[in-house]
C-alpha cells in the first residue's frame, strides 16, 4: 500500500468505468457545481472511484480496499474535460486518496503530538505486532494495511486511529486489539470512544455545567 505513485506499475488495471450506481452519484456530484465549473467535481469523483473500487475489492479473494487506479483518473479527466495531469496532481497531493492498492481495512495511525503524548507509540507497536506488518505494508490475506498520518482532528480523545471511514478513540493496546480482531472477522467494531466517553467530555465526571450534564443524562 501507499507504494510510490507509479502510473505504469503492473497493479494498474487497463481500464475503469463507473458502474450503474456510481454513475448516478457522479452525475449528482457534477450537477452541484455551476455551469462551466464542473472540473470542481474532481475531488468527489476521485472519492467515488475509491468507494467503488473498495466495494468491488471487498468481494474478491484476497480482498482489497479503496484506491484510485490511473485508468480511473484518465476516465475522470475525460468526464470533466480536463487534462489528465491535473487529475493526477489532485490524487497524488491529498493523503485521503490512495494511488496504489491497499488492504480492505486501511488503518491510519495518528502519531502527532497530542496522540503521541497519550501513548500512540504503544498503539502503533501493538498494531504492528498483532498484524505482523510494518508501516506502509499490507497483510498477506489482504485484510489490513497500516499507515502513519498526521493529526486527524480528534485530539481530545487521543490516542486514535482512523480505519476506512471510522474513528476509533481513547485507545489502549488492549482495546485496539479488540477492534482489529472484530474487523478481521468482518464484524463491526465499536466506533468512537473505546472507553464509552461521550463526545469529547472529560474522561472523569464533568467539571463544569454539572446540572446540565445531569439533565442531559450523560452522568
Ligand atoms: S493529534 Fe491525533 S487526532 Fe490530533
Amino acid at each position: 500500500m501507499k507504494k510510490p505513485f507509479d502510473l505504469h506499475a503492473d497493479y494498474q488495471p487497463e481500464s475503469f468505468e463507473f458502474n450503474k450506481t456510481f454513475k448516478k452519484a457522479v452525475k449528482e456530484a457534477i450537477a452541484r457545481y455551476p455551469k462551466g465549473r464542473q472540473q470542481s467535481a474532481v475531488m468527489p469523483l476521485l472519492d467515488l472511484t475509491q468507494r467503488q473500487v473498495a466495494e468491488e475489492g471487498a468481494k474478491q479473494h484476497p480482498p482489497y480496499g479503496g484506491w484510485v487506479p490511473r485508468a480511473a483518473m484518465d476516465h475522470i479527466a475525460e468526464v470533466l474535460g480536463m487534462h489528465k495531469v491535473k487529475v493526477y496532481e489532485v490524487a497524488s497531493f491529498y493523503s485521503m486518496y490512495n494511488t496504489a492498492p491497499v488492504g480492505k481495512y486501511l488503518v491510519q495511525c495518528c502519531t502527532t503530538t497530542p496522540c503521541w503524548l497519550r501513548g500512540s507509540d504503544k498503539i502503533v507497536e501493538a498494531t504492528k505486532k498483532h498484524l505482523g506488518i510494518g508501516m506502509g505494508e499490507t497483510t498477506d490475506d489482504g485484510k489490513f494495511s497500516l499507515m502513519e498520518v498526521e493529526c486527524l482532528g480528534a485530539c481530545v480523545n487521543a490516542p486514535m486511529v482512523q480505519i476506512n471511514d471510522d474513528y476509533y478513540e481513547d485507545l489502549t493496546p488492549q482495546n485496539m486489539m479488540e477492534v482489529l480482531d472484530n474487523l478481521s472477522q468482518d464484524m463491526q467494531a465499536t466506533v468512537g470512544s473505546q472507553t464509552g466517553r461521550r463526545d469529547s467530555m472529560p474522561s472523569s465526571d464533568p467539571t463544569t455545567m454539572k446540572d446540565r450534564a445531569k439533565k442531559a443524562k450523560v452522568v
